[in-house]
């Protein structure tokens, strides 16, 4: 691991412990049923790409952005520590990527949970979300600004962890239209099949997906969204022909 790591006692130990193919009773012990639902989906398997999107919990947990917003009633969340002490390295191969999705108001738990999950920033793809004439789409949320931007955090493990070549030509910047709430663009799997190694684990995915693994407790063949968010959601079909 990098010296340039900074993490505290636990997280270092969770890594410790947690590293081998065989991990140790002590890590068994320390995990959430959560982190022990994905132990147990992973076994001994290694992923040298690994993207996530955690359900994280906001500050405000009433408004209508909030996933456990009750009457639109979306999916449970899990608090910072949960999602720090997930196993993630013992799915890793040596040589790794993480792509880890991160609401902007929460952007230093995401560098803390890219770290507490054995990782070393390195940098981030922007996503745009554009209307149909390719404007912004400014009806998201946002206290201080609207935004209209998510981050995508990229960390690496390991030696030789540069991205594949088409990672040097390809921009850090990708644009679409927003579907349901929290639904990331699909573009992504591409940009990260070309310029990341697999085998491709996907955690807190919604679906299943070719080349991909995927975990979750929505990741199953039959997941459709139960809301209606905006006209292009993934129910509509051909999002470039659903008009709003
Ligand atoms: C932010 S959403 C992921 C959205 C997904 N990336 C997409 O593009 O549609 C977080 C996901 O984590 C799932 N989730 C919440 N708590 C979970 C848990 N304890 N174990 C596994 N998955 C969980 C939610 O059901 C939801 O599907």
């Amino acid at each position: 691991m990098s010296k340039r790591l900074v993490l505290t006692s636990s997280e270092t130990s969770q890594v410790k412990l947690c590293r081998g193919k065989q991990p140790s009773l002590a890590c068994l012990r320390m995990l959430s049923p959560v982190g022990a639902d994905f132990m147990a989906f992973v076994r001994d398997r290694s992923f040298g790409t690994i993207l996530a999107d955690p359900p994280w919990q906001f500050q405000n947990r009433t408004g209508k952005i909030a996933p456990e917003h009750k009457r639109l009633s979306r999916y449970g969340t899990m608090t910072l520590e949960d999602i720090k002490s997930l196993p993630v390295v013992h799915a890793a191969a040596d040589t790794a990527h993480l792509y880890l999705w991160v609401p902007n108001a929460l952007l230093p738990d995401g560098i803390a949970v890219l770290q507490a999950w054995g990782f070393e920033y390195k940098s981030n793809i922007v996503w745009h979300k554009i209307r149909k004439d390719g404007g912004s789409d400014g009806r998201g949320v946002g206290f201080y600004f609207r935004n209209v931007t998510e981050l995508l955090l990229f960390g690496v493990r390991g030696k030789n962890a540069r991205t594949l070549r088409p990672g040097r030509t390809q921009v850090n910047y990708l644009k679409s239209r927003k579907r349901e709430h929290s639904r990331k663009p699909d573009e992504q799997y591409q940009l990260i099949e070309s310029c990341s190694r697999g085998p491709f684990l996907e955690m807190f995915a919604r679906g299943e997906r070719d080349k991909w693994t995927s975990w979750g407790n929505q990741a199953d063949e039959s997941y459709e969204p139960t809301w209606k968010t905006y006209a292009n959601h993934s129910r509509s079909g051909d999002s470039a022909a659903a008009g709003d």
